[in-house]
């Protein structure tokens, strides 16, 4: 009896194991999301696996395009057809536009059940708390300020990742003089508004970066060290092209990947996919900051939001928030990911050297963590985009003067109380 219980229950996990990689099980959940590189898509299999193994159904939708561009106008035109996903990858401001309308479910019951309140950093709670009520689970925390270089080529050459724009110029001239390209660059504007906000927050420092993201003044576009950001900006992609080159986020870091690059500024989700294809930031590749932004956090956290629809799907979708916020889930999806957990009670001992380096960041109250715009954490899709647009109008009109790009921010730029 014993041995057959044993039996029974050395199938019964098997069976799950099985089914959970293999066949669908559990109540299926309609998933709209735009992770479809390799780290994104493991991290995305990651979740449904933790969530198979709770009895919910993770059933993909998710929509190519860096940085979320198609999926949010899928996303509009599937709620205007009537038919919503049950859950939808919505991020800052995105998160609360959905709420405003009433498509997005509370989740305040499971918050409370499982303590959000205490294990949830406060700026990831604030950031999926909208009028009393939390809305959203949170899945990882993004650093944008991430300075990725090639270790081999560095070592080759006996570099440093700089640690000051001189030293940058330095390094890059020094991987140009041996035909490698100093900084992998993409001119999609949701990339090159990444570099933009990093490079501002470096320039501009904390305070002043608030007023232009945060609280939008309009008139702080004008001050001179938005104009030398604007200039380092037309520098670096100098550097990095003589060329227009629009390209997905992956061929840039593929770049690097391939040793044909020395850098790399973006989100560390490009640290994720570097893992992913196999490298290992000890052996082939490292993180640093970008120059001027040490001791500084510039996040994007990414959500999952319950959208209500006429299908009744609460339990599961409760389920699905409570899982994901789960330490376990948390450990494994962003160790994939190349974020970092949104929990305060992890041990940074599990986490590889550059996702250290940025939860402790986050997590030291002394630093300044600043939301990114380029990543909707600071203004909403319309402000975003025309920012974005802007920023790629001036790279690639070399005609266009800082002052002019600086004028052309200040007036897309609307203070948070001018939209409502
Ligand atoms: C998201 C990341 C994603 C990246 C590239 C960002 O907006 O927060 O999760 O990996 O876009 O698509």
């Amino acid at each position: 009896m014993k041995g057959f219980a044993r039996l029974a229950t050395l199938l019964l996990c098997c069976l799950t194991l099985h089914s959970a990689q293999a066949q669908p099980v559990g109540v299926p959940m309609d998933v709209l999301h735009w992770w479809t590189s390799a780290s994104e898509r493991k991290a995305a299999d990651q979740l449904a696996l933790q969530l198979a193994q709770a009895g919910v159904q993770w059933k993909d939708a998710a929509i190519p395009g860096g940085g979320g561009m198609a999926a949010v106008k899928v996303l509009k035109s599937r709620v205007l057809m009537g038919d919503p996903p049950d859950v939808a990858q919505l991020i800052g401001t995105t998160l609360t536009d959905w709420a405003d309308i009433g498509l997005v479910m509370p989740l305040n019951a499971v918050a409370q059940r499982q303590r959000w309140s205490q294990v949830l950093f406060p700026t990831v709670l604030e950031l999926v708390t909208y009028k009393g009520d939390v809305i959203a689970a949170p899945l990882g925390i993004q650093r944008i300020n991430t300075l990725l270089y090639n270790r081999k080529v560095f070592g080759r050459l006996n570099l440093s990742p700089p640690r000051s724009w001189a030293e940058f110029e330095m390094t890059a001239r020094k991987l140009q003089a041996k035909g490698i390209r100093p900084l992998a660059w993409s001119d999609e504007p949701w990339q090159i508004s990444t570099v933009f906000e990093t490079v501002l927050l470096g320039d501009a420092g904390p305070a002043l970066y608030r007023e232009l993201i945060v609280q939008r003044k309009s008139s702080a576009w004008m001050d001179a060290r938005v104009e030398r950001a604007l200039q380092r900006l037309r520098w670096l992609r100098a550097l990095a092209t003589d060329a227009p080159v629009e390209r997905p986020w992956t061929e840039s870091t593929r770049e690097l990947m391939a040793d044909n690059a020395g850098m790399m500024i973006m989100g560390d989700w490009a640290k994720g996919e570097l893992m992913a294809w196999g490298a290992s930031p000890v052996r082939d590749f490292g993180c640093a900051v970008v120059p001027g932004t040490e001791n500084m956090h510039l996040y994007s956290i990414d959500t999952l939001a319950m959208l209500v629809s006429a299908r009744p799907r609460e339990a599961a979708q409760e389920k699905m928030a409570e899982v994901v916020v789960g330490q376990t889930a948390q450990l494994a999806y962003n160790r994939i990911k190349g974020a970092v957990p949104v929990r305060r009670d992890i041990d940074p001992a599990a986490l590889d050297s550059c996702a250290r380096d940025s939860w402790e960041t986050f997590a030291n109250v002394r630093n300044a963590r600043v939301p990114s715009l380029a990543h909707r954490m600071a203004a909403d899709e319309a402000i975003k985009d025309a920012v974005a647009q802007t920023l790629w109008r001036y790279l690639t009109d070399p005609r266009m003067e800082a002052a002019e790009a600086q004028r052309r921010l200040a007036s897309v730029i609307r203070a948070p109380s001018a939209e409502r």
